[in-house]
């Protein structure tokens, strides 16, 4: 396990952000290779999809070849009511980037049938090869999407009944009646969580730093069920100062000291443009080189000059 300790949650989500970034790019994806990501809602991944959103502005990150399946949704709520995942993620996300709408999934709370909605999900998610990094948060119960407290850590894509402590932290978004909060949701399981090649789980504020305690110093327990990411191979948590408030001295001290060694995972940061431009660049060498031109001036000026990016 990783655990990136940074100041505040603006860091967090600009860690997070700039971490997807260099994986993206450095994936290569293409069309006969899509990089799939899984993907939260929630307040604290707002700022994460701010920045995703700002790279692509600036031509420093696609999404052309990007597959995004989402945690969770709630059931029985129009998919275009202000506060259903869908139109969380259309808003804050999708309508900003180039990522075709085909390549997004979400689940569908208004499935006729939602065992099988939940049954084709896991199927689709198999089709598209799995998925290579889950970003997560976690809830204050240390629920990682719907999982809440007692789900089986074997568990698969299927309906839920939220727990009265995640109604009420999330009846915020519903005028704070708690009545308005949807009671049944979709989630993908924890064992569908656990299949992902890599999980990024983002957490912040002293409100979680119990979860992220329960989570990474306790042991594995159905009760915290992101507490399960300790038997994945390839797990990073992203946390600001605050949730760090109830773990060891030890731990904090420990993780705090390789920073340094982990901000090489976005340091340098990989910028799309530039690798256009360098495989530009390489093209030009190539035509050149294959044009028969005068190689001794024109190929190793071109060269020189890739040398130097
Ligand atoms: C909901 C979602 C979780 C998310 C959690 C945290 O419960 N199902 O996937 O991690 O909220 O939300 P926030 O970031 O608003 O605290």
């Amino acid at each position: 396990m990783k655990l990136i300790i940074l100041d505040n949650p603006l860091e967090v989500c600009e860690w997070a952000a700039k971490y997807i970034r260099n994986r993206i790019i450095l994936f290569h994806p293409g069309p006969d290779r899509y990089f799939t990501l899984g993907l939260p809602t929630g307040s604290t991944c707002v700022e994460f999809y701010r920045k995703l959103v700002e790279y692509c502005k600036n031509g420093d990150l696609s999404f052309k070849y990007v597959k995004t399946f989402n945690m969770d949704e709630y059931v029985g709520i129009p998919r275009e009511h202000p506060e259903s995942f869908h139109s969380f993620m259309w808003n804050n996300f999708f309508k900003h980037i180039d990522i075709s709408p085909e390549n997004t999934h979400l689940l569908n709370g208004n499935a006729f049938n939602l065992e099988a909605e939940c049954e084709a999900y896991e199927k689709k998610i198999k089709a598209a090869g799995g998925i290579e990094l889950f970003v997560g948060g976690v809830g204050l119960q240390g629920h990682i999407a719907f999982n809440e407290p007692g789900s089986s850590l074997q568990s698969r894509t299927r309906v839920k009944t939220l727990a009265m402590d995640t109604i009420r932290a999330n009846a915020k978004y519903f005028n704070g009646d708690l009545s308005k909060v949807p009671q049944l949701v979709l989630t993908v399981g924890v064992a569908t969580i656990m299949d992902a090649r890599e999980v990024m789980i983002l957490i912040t504020g002293a409100q979680k730093a119990l979860a992220l305690y329960m989570v990474v110093e306790e042991g594995v327990n159905h009760m915290w069920t992101a507490s399960a990411l300790q038997k994945h191979p390839r797990t990073t948590f992203v946390c600001d100062d605050d949730a760090t408030m109830e773990l060891r001295v030890k731990t904090v001290k420990y993780f705090k000291g390789l920073l340094e060694s982990h901000n090489k995972l976005v340091e340098p940061l990989h910028s799309i443009k530039e690798k256009e431009e360098k495989e530009r660049d390489l093209e030009e060498v190539h035509v050149v080189a294959c044009g028969k031109a005068d190689l001794g001036k024109v190929g190793t000026l071109d060269l020189n000059r890739i040398h130097d990016k």
